[in-house]
């Protein structure tokens, strides 16, 4: 089974990517063939900060090296390193419909917010198709926001080999229930583009200020709340503190005389505890960044032989050669 997901270079990673893609992504390690990688490209529709960029990559790669992936089971690799996506992506891109691009949520939210669009926002999901071909990749765990681009790639497969031929392995998305969408602090799906993340590796102080910061409603501690397991914060608490614990605390929630901001001090301090062993191992990581970078770029290799394997399949199905 080929395992491969992939995530943006686009900012600080948070508990919605921890618990959303990369556990599930470092977990499928055990079971597969797995491929992870930083979609550098793909940040280049809406970060325009070349120094960001390469700072953000180092971070991705240096986040989920400290969250446990390892390098010798996975292949963790840069996007850019493998420019045979962008040969692919236009290989699809001329038997995409137009309609297909158009009917895609995160691109129709973007012109709804009034954001300016760009042609590569727009073909994006043609890029995430080629990402997902190129490896014949059979499972790709996202969070929920990216089902609709893994089923893009199967139509755009499918409409490619009905065109050209058998080329393509059909990808399924895997998405767990659990973690479908982790709750940001102002109860809307965590993101960083609604500035309501809690950061995996962020400051100390800074995150203490942003869980303490939840919005609840202002019922007192005494009152029983009925609706104990609903608020963000006991959602946050299930995903960072043993079951036993968060159930605990719902308890005392829904019998009343248990106060949110006890809640809150109690997710602060699982949460820390919960990063505590990847903190440590990303400072060690810190100061090595040489062997980070020779870990992505061993990564490109090995990415880079399967990924230009399949190009040469598609490039002779339509004709290139
Ligand atoms: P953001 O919304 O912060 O920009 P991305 O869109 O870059 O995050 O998401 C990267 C990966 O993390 C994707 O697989 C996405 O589905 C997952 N993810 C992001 N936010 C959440 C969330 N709140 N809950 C579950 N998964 C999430
Ligand atoms: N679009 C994904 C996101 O924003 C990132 C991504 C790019 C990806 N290419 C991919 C995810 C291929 C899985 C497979 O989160």
């Amino acid at each position: 089974m080929r395992i491969l997901s992939g995530i943006q270079p686009s900012g600080a990673l948070h508990l919605g990517n921890y618990f959303g893609m990369m556990r599930p992504a470092i977990e499928l390690q055990n079971q597969g063939d797995a491929y992870i990688f930083i979609a550098d490209y793909h940040s280049m529709t809406s970060l325009f900060d070349a120094a960001q960029r390469r700072r953000n990559t180092m971070d991705v790669a240096l986040d989920f090296l400290a969250c446990g992936l390892d390098a010798q089971r996975t292949v963790l690799f840069r996007q850019s390193d493998v420019p045979e996506h962008c040969e692919l992506t236009w290989l699809l891109s001329t038997i995409t419909p137009m309609g297909l691009l158009e009917r895609c949520h995160s691109y129709k939210d973007k012109v709804a917010h009034g954001i300016a669009v760009n042609h590569g926002l727009f073909a994006y999901p043609v890029l995430m198709a080629a990402d997902i071909l190129i490896y014949d990749s059979n499972v790709v765990p996202v969070g929920r926001d990216q089902k609709q681009h893994v089923e893009v790639t199967r139509d755009i497969a499918i409409k490619f080999n009905e065109t050209y031929g058998e080329t393509f392995v059909l990808p399924e998305p895997r998405i767990r229930d659990e973690v479908a969408v982790v709750p940001g602090t102002d109860g809307q799906k965590m993101s960083k583009s609604y500035g309501n993340t809690v950061e995996i590796f962020g400051d100390e102080k800074a995150q203490r200020k942003k869980i303490m910061s939840i919005v609840m409603d202002s019922r007192t501690p005494q009152e029983p709340k009925p609706d104990a397991d609903q608020n963000s914060a006991i959602r946050l608490l299930k995903l960072v503190a043993p079951a036993a614990v968060a159930d605990d605390i719902e308890n005392r929630l829904r019998a009343g005389g248990f106060g949110y901001g006890d809640l809150k001090k109690a997710l602060f301090e699982h949460y820390w505890n919960f990063f505590a062993e990847a903190r440590a191992r990303r400072r060690e990581l810190e100061a090595n960044l040489d062997h980070v970078e020779a870990t992505l770029r061993s990564g490109a290799e090995r990415a880079r032989t399967v990924a230009a394997a399949t190009l040469k399949r598609a490039r002779r199905a339509c004709g290139l050669e």
